[in-house]
């Protein structure tokens, strides 16, 4: 199917009380206007137009590297319906359905749209508006339908008599399905004589009915699709619906949570069976997490994917893949470029940075570990370092099997301790160890007896 959807963003937010434009803030981990553009995506739509006004860049820069949406740019926004008529000057006549829907209004799913577009081509209509009935329908363009139920006109509400105010109570969401040819061949005959002197999309409605072009008005199934974002409270609000669809459904789907209204997943993440999220945690990007796992409490991870079995706790993680049965934290910082293969644990106040942690291999305790490529069964002491910057050059440290690192050891890269090493607690390594040696770099103990015991004594007289 072919499907056009055009992404009207180009509108000023000023309730937003922002230096960015409203559609560039964020609904959990995406800016708002991400989520028509997926949710269109996801109805098939081969076509993805975003009408750009205030802060066009920044709004531009949201879909950076995605080659399927292009941008139109309303300079002057003279309204809804200048808005699409800037899109027909910009590409030329539209084609095919034509869905518009509203950057600022990010709980539209991808199934509303494809039942818009179905009921659209189903009945020939050159246009459908999906229609709401809010409890306050004060601001919303009004549908007035004469006796058999069809559709006559959209009014909106600064135009309507008090009494179509307060008569007229099913309103226009602004979310559409166009017949692309007709809505081409039309649209020009929209004019800005009203009350705010704009260029309405609705006029389109009425336009049809005097023409003869049969139109349809569709109920949504679920008016909180419909809530659009004008101020931060409804922004909260909207994050908070947004929350419990995504938890409801990765609940049904077998994932246990202890309190769901402290979960946070990304409407890109991927959560397995059996998997328990514990509170304060959020899972972002791309993050994909295993069956029988256990996140939380106080976790973000952000395009990770972790194996099945694997615990993570109190732990903040980037671009990291975490194998089966692995351990992580509590406290632990996983940078880009982390792998922790099968079995191994990074413990508590441990950092790790583009490094490989082999199979069940052991960080446990005040670490960091940085550009380090790490054997399988290796354990490395509490408070052991890579030191892998020079001030401007960063180097690597390459340790193999078995080896095992005493505490409080410093690794100087680029450095490298074969198979089965032993390097001696506190030792600064400055040079390669081979395999199966001890490796030792500290001065010699001395030990006086019955000192302490005489500075006591003496300490206690001067006192
Ligand atoms: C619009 C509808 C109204 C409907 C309501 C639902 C019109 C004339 N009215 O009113 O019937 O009930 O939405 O929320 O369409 N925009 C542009 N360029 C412009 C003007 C607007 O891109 O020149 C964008 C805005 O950024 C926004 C959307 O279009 O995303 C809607 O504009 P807005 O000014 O909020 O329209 P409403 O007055 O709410
Ligand atoms: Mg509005």
């Amino acid at each position: 199917m072919s499907l056009t959807a055009i992404v009207l963003a180009a509108g000023e937010g000023t309730r937003m009380k922002s230096r960015h434009p409203k559609v560039a803030h964020k609904l959990m981990d995406r800016p708002l206007v991400w989520w028509p553009v997926h949710a269109a995506r996801e109805a098939g739509a081969d076509r993805i137009i975003v009408v750009v006004g205030n802060h066009a860049d920044e709004v531009k820069a949201v879909f950076a590297g995605d080659a399927d949406v292009e941008f139109v740019e309303q300079t002057e926004r003279l309204g809804t319906g200048h808005a699409m008529m800037c899109v027909r000057d910009a590409l030329g006549d539209f084609h095919g359905p034509t869905v518009v829907l509203y950057g600022d209004t990010p709980l539209m799913r991808a199934e509303t749209i494809k039942n818009l577009v179905e009921h659209t081509k189903g009945g020939h209509y050159a246009c459908t508006v999906l229609t709401m009935s809010p409890a306050d329908p004060t601001g919303y363009g009004r549908i007035k339908r004469d006796a058999e139920g069809n559709v006559l006109v959209i009014i909106e509400h600064k135009d309507c008599t008090p009494e179509e105010q307060a008569t007229l109570t099913e309103c226009n969401s602004g979310i559409y399905c166009f017949c692309g040819r007709r809505l081409s061949e039309n649209i020009d005959k929209i004019g800005n004589n009203n009350a705010q002197g704009e260029y309405y999309l609705t006029d389109m409605v009425g336009i049809y009915r005097e023409i003869g072009e049969p139109v349809s008005a569709l109920l949504a199934a679920d008016d909180s699709e419909l809530l659009g974002v004008n101020s931060r409270v409804q922004l909260a609000q909207v994050t908070k619906i947004m929350q419990e669809r995504i938890n409801n459904q990765l609940m049904a789907e077998g994932v246990t949570m202890l309190d769901p209204a402290q979960v946070w997943v990304g409407p890109e993440v991927t959560v397995g069976r059996d998997t328990e999220l514990l509170p304060m945690t959020m899972l972002w990007g791309k993050t994909a997490i295993g069956g029988d796992c256990v996140i939380g409490p106080n976790t973000r991870l952000t395009n990770v994917t972790v194996g099945d079995g694997s615990s993570v706790e109190e732990t903040v993680g980037y671009d990291t893949v975490i194998d089966r049965d692995v351990t992580v934290g509590p406290r632990a910082y996983l940078r880009p470029g982390t792998h922790l293969c099968d079995r191994a644990h990074v413990g508590t106040h441990v950092e790790i940075k583009n490094s490989t942690i082999g199979e069940g291999s052991k960080v446990p305790h005040l670490s960091y570990i940085g550009d380090t490529s790490m054997g399988s069964g290796v354990n490395i002491g509490a408070g052991s370092i890579t030191c892998n910057y020079d001030g401007v050059n960063k180097h690597r440290t390459t340790i193999g099997n078995d080896v095992f690192v005493g505490s409080d050891t410093m690794m100087v890269a680029p450095v490298s301790i074969g198979d089965g090493a032993l390097v001696g607690a506190s030792s600064c390594i400055t040079s390669d160890v081979p395999a199966d040696a001890l490796a030792l770099e500290r001065s010699d103990q001395q030990v006086i007896e019955g000192y302490a015991k005489v500075r006591r004594e003496r300490l206690h007289k001067e006192k």
